[in-house]
């Protein structure tokens, strides 16, 4: 059973969804921590609701970015983590964070990547006129959703799609595709090889 820590800013409904797999043992793996950034976030409550530790740290509590993340990464230390997996949590983490972490850092992306990354990939995707999205679950590196591509699923986008539409179909497949990712490392079949991830 692998031990997971969620970072997320908002509804968490990757959370909830990845939360509900572990407890049905659909996933062997264990969400022992929900760090936020912001004190009003849902995915706060449903972790509570679930007995899940959970706690804010609040960027606006320390003097710059990385002392900010020098406190998530103690946090993170007490605890004997296999994984980190970012669930809309709303900031990019710095280099020192990346590198000082001993654990894989997984990231879910609402769009094919590399098309769209950033801020509202279904509005980029709908704005540009492209026949398919979907969702992307990837290696955190320094970048902006840019580190390697572990999984994808395309998502039709459909003439009468607008954002909302687009965004409630690519997240129902945003939760099968995050815990997807999170038992094939439970299982240890995920290979990395520099940019090219394989599942044996
Ligand atoms: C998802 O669309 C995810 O792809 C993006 O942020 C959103 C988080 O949604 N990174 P939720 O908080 O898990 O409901």
């Amino acid at each position: 059973m692998i031990k997971l820590v969620v970072l997320a800013s908002g509804r968490g409904s990757n959370f909830e969804a990845i939360q509900k797999k572990c407890r049905s043992r659909e996933i062997d793996a264990e969400v022992v921590l929900v760090l936020s950034n912001k004190s009003d976030a849902k995915v706060l409550e449903i972790a509570q609701k679930e007995n899940i530790p959970a706690k804010a740290i609040l960027p606006t509590n320390y003097q710059n970015q990385d002392i900010y993340e020098e406190a998530l990464l103690k946090e993170i230390q007490l605890i004997d983590c296999d994984l980190i997996v970012l669930a809309g949590y709303m900031k990019v983490l710095g280099s020192r964070f990346i590198q000082s972490v001993k654990v894989p850092i997984l990231n879910i992306h609402p769009s094919l990547l590399p098309s769209f990354p950033g801020l509202n990939a279904q509005k980029q995707a709908i704005d540009y006129g492209v026949k398919v999205s979907g969702c992307t679950v990837h290696l955190v590196d320094e970048g902006l959703d840019s580190g390697p591509i572990i999984a994808q699923k395309a998502i039709p986008v459909l003439p009468e799609d607008n954002v909302e539409t687009l965004s409630k179909r690519i997240l129902n497949e945003e939760h099968r595709l995050y815990s997807e990712v999170i038992q094939y490392f439970a299982l240890q079949k995920i290979r990395v090889e520099g940019r090219r991830i394989f599942i044996d």
